[in-house]
């Protein structure tokens, strides 16, 4: 018999989502955390500008909102944008309070505590940040959190696989009571019930064959979801990051959008700069008009690359600002106080994701979505940089008092039965698996990325309907491993951004057609619902 547990909360993800709402839960209720590789595994520990938030005199919560509704081009929830730029200083607050720390203010540009930075589309100084490392200072100070607190068990190496509701398993009631999870120390599916579940899960930039992101951002949550009978929301506004450093090693490592906010430049390969020519803002206009100015360009020149240079600056404030990025990119041959550095965009954020309300809560009861995983209608066509840890740990913060408030009328989760393997064999042709990673990962990039058309969008649609037939086929006769989880999950995905991109008939932030130019003057949110979806 294959280990089963029981928590009050499960928690798939330990990002900055879920590490914030676990330490929030953990004095009053036993929560499970799990990870797919270790703690820090996900896009948290990777980020580097940091967190939006209005902590300086001068700024405003309605400057902050103005600023993300234009760089949402019209389809923010002005609701959740206001919500969660409301909260963003009681946040910062309360990182500070765990411990993270972030860099004092050394050049009184100016007058808050913390240094403040500045990234594209933001009209004031308000990322707060440790350095160049962000996401490192908050993941290791809200892990080591969890990991001594005695109600927070953490379960690395373990991929959730699917949820369990009560709907699926015939039981009276509704929602959400646990997920079957593919521990891939032993390789066995043990089973997780909880009385609520959470989706931290990340995001699903893995579907493109270049992504800023590391390995498991699959969409794992967002497939998931979808499978358990919640609605997704604008899947096809995919964020390319414009600056990603351009080597054949570097894994598309991120060169931060603080560069260009202390004043670094693009420049084409004669060291022309160009984005004047694109938006009024340069350097610093929103993301999306940056990597489609970037993608033109390479296009229009026939290069494989452009340059970013920063290295007019003093080699002093150069290495202070960003020792992580000088350092790795010397590692490549790269001196940024020297010389521009060679860069291309590269597939980043997910903008849509599982439809929740304002306290996380998704169309499955006790199933919550928070992070990257989740829409809640702050990002609409383009994020403004900077806001998706902002959201991270608003929506942990409601989400874990909403669990707080439910906790007297949600009953102990029922038994399930154990995940069952009598049909399946070993795989013999892991190939298949490898081949068809490849494959999906390297047509959503040709065919659904900067620049689409209905030509590329349906030949991207009709090639992920082979995929996902010869998946699930290989899925119902084969035991699971993790690769197999993550490119199930990746064909849903893949296929709810084809679908999400074909019905949206203009081009509006991310999702650029060819075939739709203009802006339409009425446009709302692409919802997509799945076949199990009941709205009772
Ligand atoms: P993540 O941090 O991605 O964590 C996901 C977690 O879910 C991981 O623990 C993973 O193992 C787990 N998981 C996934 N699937 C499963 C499964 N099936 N079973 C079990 N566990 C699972 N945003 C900003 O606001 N500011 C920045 O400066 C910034 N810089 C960035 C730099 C980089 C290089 C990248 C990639 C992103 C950056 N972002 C930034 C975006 C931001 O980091 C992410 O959106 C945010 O960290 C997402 O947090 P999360 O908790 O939702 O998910
Ligand atoms: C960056 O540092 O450029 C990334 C910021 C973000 O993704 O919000």
């Amino acid at each position: 018999m294959n280990p089963i547990f029981k928590h009050d909360v499960l928690v798939i993800g330990s990002g900055a989502a879920g590490l914030s709402l676990a330490v929030k839960l953990a004095d009053q209720l036993k929560v499970a955390l799990l990870c797919k590789d270790q703690v820090s595994g996900g896009s948290t520990y990777y980020a580097q500008g940091g967190v939006a938030a209005v902590l300086d005199s001068s700024d405003t919560v309605d400057a902050h909102v103005r600023d993300t509704l234009a760089a949402g081009a019209g389809v923010c929830e002005e609701q959740a944008v206001r919500f969660t730029i409301e909260r963003s200083r009681s946040s910062i607050e309360w990182l500070i309070e765990q411990g993270v720390p972030f860099t004092e203010n050394n050049d009184n540009l100016t007058e808050s505590e913390y240094h403040l930075t500045k990234e594209g589309g933001h009209s004031h100084r308000r990322i707060i940040h440790q350095a160049d490392a962000t996401g490192r200072a908050i993941s290791d100070t809200l892990a080591h959190k969890a990991q001594s607190h005695p109600n927070i068990e953490v379960f690395e190496h373990r991929t959730a696989i699917d949820l369990i509701t009560r709907e699926k398993l015939g039981l009276p009631g509704k929602g959400c009571f646990g997920a079957y999870v593919l521990n891939c120390d032993t390789e066995h599916v043990e089973l997780f019930r909880a009385k609520f579940v959470v989706l931290a899960s990340g995001g699903a930039s893995k579907v493109y064959l270049y992504t800023s992101n590391p390995d498991g951002a699959c969409g794992d949550g967002i497939a998931m979801a979808w499978r358990a009978g919640c609605r997704t929301a604008n899947l096809e506004f995919n964020q390319f990051h414009p600056t990603c450093l351009y080597h054949p090693q570097a894994k598309s490592f991120l060169i931060s959008e603080a560069l260009r906010g202390e004043g670094a430049r693009l420049l084409l390969p004669d060291g022309t700069r160009f984005m004047a020519a694109f938006d009024s803002r340069g350097e610093l206009a929103p993301r999306d008009i940056v990597a489609r100015a970037i993608d033109h360009e390479m296009k229009r020149l026939g290069c494989d690359c452009l340059f970013l240079d920063i290295s007019h600056k003093s080699r002093d404030f150069i290495i202070s600002h960003f020792p992580t990025i000088y350092e790795r990119c010397l590692a490549f041959g790269f001196d940024l106080t020297k010389q521009p550095i060679p860069i291309v965009p590269a597939a980043h954020y997910t903008c849509g994701g599982v439809i929740t309300d304002l306290n996380g809560c998704t169309d499955v009861d006790q199933l919550y979505a928070i992070g990257e995983t989740a829409y809640t209608g702050l990002h609409g066509a383009n994020r403004l940089a900077s806001n998706s840890l902002l959201e991270c740990f608003v929506f942990a913060n409601s989400a874990a008092e909403h669990i707080l408030n439910q906790l007297n009328q949600v009953a102990d989760p029922p038994t399930a039965p154990e995940w069952d393997e009598s049909q399946v064999t070993d795989s013999d042709e892991d190939v298949v698996i490898s081949h068809n990673w490849d494959e999906l990962r390297r047509f959503m990039w040709d065919y659904v990325g900067i620049v689409r058309t209905d030509k590329r969008l349906q030949r991207a649609k009709h090639r992920v309907n082979l995929l996902s037939q010869e998946i699930a086929e290989y899925y119902s006769n084969y035991k699971v491993s993790n690769d197999l989880v993550e490119l199930r999950n990746l064909v849903v995905v893949a296929d709810l951004i084809i679908q999400s991109a074909l019905a949206r008939k203009e081009s509006r932030g991310l999702h650029y057609t060819l075939d739709y130019p203009q802006t339409n003057t009425q446009s709302s949110a692409t919802i997509l619902s799945p076949p199990n979806f009941s709205n009772q």
